[in-house]
């Protein structure tokens, strides 16, 4: 079952199209890597297809569809904190910094139509579920007092708050130390195991790519130049593009 389509995705910022007839497909259950180099519009794609850009980006697609319910004629703000979940590439910077932790986490849930008799129960299991320890402490915590792993546990809580089917994650590990980032990963693993998650995960991490996804899709000026399961990808890439790509970024992590 697909999830998530997308056919011949445009978006311009006035004359510029940044994004240039992207398509690809999630399926149930299934996790996507969408790599690609910096500024290949891997983030306005996304947030293109969410109706989260600003109302100068002009976005059309033949077709673009989330469990075969269109996305963007009626507006795919209305999955958000429902069937899609969200977490961006700064953890604090999806945090308010004003409201405590446990408020936060509350809104998410009452977004998601969780009743408010069980908001508070609901959001404990939920970070302790995402192995946070002393959850209530937590709770009553502002940002500013949490860790960057921390910080990224509890986004990844408000994101799963609503119980979605597909989670976006867009460079998730960027700003994690790579201790953190590998029990995020593990996490993220577990979750799509253990709840049928799909994710749509954009990085340019090959070492991530390869741990935890079943497809990689490679972007380039605006739309994907190649894309099949990860080990075909990594191991043996076709494109140009990826080829230069892979290359890059095993210069960039070389010691
Ligand atoms: N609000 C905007 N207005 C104009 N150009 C933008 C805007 N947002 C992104 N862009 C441009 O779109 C291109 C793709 O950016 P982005 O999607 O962030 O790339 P990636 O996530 O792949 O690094 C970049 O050249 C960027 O400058
Ligand atoms: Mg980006």
């Amino acid at each position: 079952m697909t999830l998530l389509s997308i056919r011949d995705l445009d978006v311009r910022f006035g004359s510029r199209r940044v994004v240039a007839g992207l398509s690809l497909d999630v399926a149930a259950g299934e996790t996507l890597a969408l790599m690609g180099a910096s500024g290949s519009g891997k983030t306005t794609a996304v947030l293109g297809v969410l109706g989260l850009l600003p109302a100068q980006a002009t976005v059309s697609a033949k077709t673009a569809t989330f469990l075969d319910a269109p996305l963007l004629e009626s507006g795919a703000r209305r999955f958000l904190g429902r069937g899609i979940g969200c977490i961006f590439q700064d953890p604090r910077a999806s945090l308010a910094p004003h409201l405590r932790i446990g408020a936060q986490l509350e809104e998410s849930l009452e977004i998601a139509g969780v009743p408010e008799s069980s908001r508070r129960a609901t959001a404990t299991k939920l970070l302790e579920d995402l192995g946070v320890t002393d959850p209530a402490r937590r709770l009553a915590a502002w940002p500013h007092e949490l860790s960057g792993g921390l910080c990224q546990r509890v986004a990844i809580a408000m994101a799963l708050a609503g119980n979605p089917k597909l989670l976006v994650a867009d460079e998730p590990t960027t700003a994690l130390d790579v201790t953190v980032a590998a029990q995020f990963l593990r996490l993220l693993s577990n979750l799509a195991k253990e709840r049928g998650l799909s994710v749509l995960l954009i990085s340019h991490d090959l070492g991530v790519v390869c741990a935890v996804a079943d497809r990689v899709a490679v972007l380039h000026e605006g739309a994907v130049v190649e894309s099949g399961p990860t080990e075909r990808i990594v191991g043996a890439p076709s494109h140009p593009e990826t080829r230069r790509l892979f290359a890059a970024l095993k210069t960039e992590s070389a010691p």
